[in-house]
């Protein structure tokens, strides 16, 4: 089975849980650290075996693209002052043998609207989606190369599965599964936001999907849903009455980088693991706390 080489990350959210923070930039731009939260998701995807990013962003496109994007100024100047180590960060954001492409999603019509946007650069392939406001750890593998394998060996969709709390069912994407003789889930049923009430499980869909070319003629078909927006969940309702789809349980840990909660925790965690602040934060923080 083909390797995916195309990821897809709609970044046009409005980001309205971080004003003031992301009134003029978008919320995929929030730093973790050193590094914003859309860069860690093209790292991950390039990990997975993408060469092709396809941004479809809304206002405030620009800081995404110059992120992206060459920074001869910059580079120069850091060479002039001799710092060498800097240079090296401002140049490898991304490997050179991966591309970028922006596309604009017109109206926030919702993600199964924007992942629609990018059909004309995906064509006839298998393709990744990351939310990048679901940042997930793993030091070993990331979740698009998790994915990918899986892909691989089936030839099937996957969608990235994690339990949640019973009560919080109406924040996801909420799968039925069914074991299969070869251990993987098949998707039997997935409903949009569920309350807690009606879920058919707690078992939620995060930002990491990898969906067969035919979501494509699903998504043309579906028609707004909860919230008045086109779903993806909707589309994957219709897909996964035609083909196979299969839930993933993820290795790696989850931080909700949408609320401010999940994002102060990935920040004091990544500033723990980080190999010039650990070890002073750590002490920091035993410091402020004990
Ligand atoms: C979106 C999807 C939802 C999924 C979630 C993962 O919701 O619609 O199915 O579970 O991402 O983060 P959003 O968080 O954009 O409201």
């Amino acid at each position: 089975m083909a390797k995916i080489r195309k990821a897809v990350f709609p970044v046009a959210g409005l980001g309205t849980r971080f004003l003031p923070a992301t009134k003029a930039s978008p919320k995929e731009m929030l730093p973790v650290v050193d590094k914003p939260l859309i860069q860690y998701a093209a790292e991950e995807a390039e990990a997975g075996g993408a060469d092709q990013l396809v941004f479809v962003t809304g206002r405030h496109k620009r800081s995404i693209e110059d992120h992206f994007d060459k920074a001869k100024e910059l580079e120069l100047e850091l060479e002039a002052a001799g710092k060498t180590k800097l240079l090296n960060i401002v140049r490898t954001v991304l490997p050179a043998s991966v591309s970028c492409i922006y596309l604009r999603q017109p109206e926030a019509l919702g993600l199964g609207h924007a992942v629609l946007c990018a059909k004309p650069v995906v064509g006839n392939e298998a393709f990744a989606i990351i939310l990048a406001d679901d940042l997930i750890r793993n030091d070993a593998k990331g979740v698009v190369e998790q994915m990918a394998e899986v892909h691989e060996r089936t030839g099937a969709s996957v969608l990235s599965v994690e339990e949640v709390p019973p009560n919080e069912t109406d924040k996801y994407g909420i799968v039925e599964t069914e074991e299969q003789s070869d251990g993987t889930l098949r998707v039997t049923s997935i409903v949009e936001k569920p309350a807690p009430e009606d879920a058919p499980s707690n078992l939620a869909v995060v930002g990491r999907y990898l969906l067969t070319p035919r979501i494509f003629d699903m998504l043309e078909q579906t028609k707004p849903g909860a919230g008045g927006e086109i779903q993806l969940t909707d589309a994957i309702a219709a897909l996964l009455k035609e083909e196979t789809v299969i839930a993933h349980r993820f290795e790696g840990k989850r931080y909700d980088c949408g609320s401010k909660e999940g994002y102060l925790e990935a920040t004091v965690e990544y500033a723990l693991a980080h190999p010039d602040l650990g070890e002073s934060f750590r002490a920091y923080l035993k410091d402020l706390v004990l």
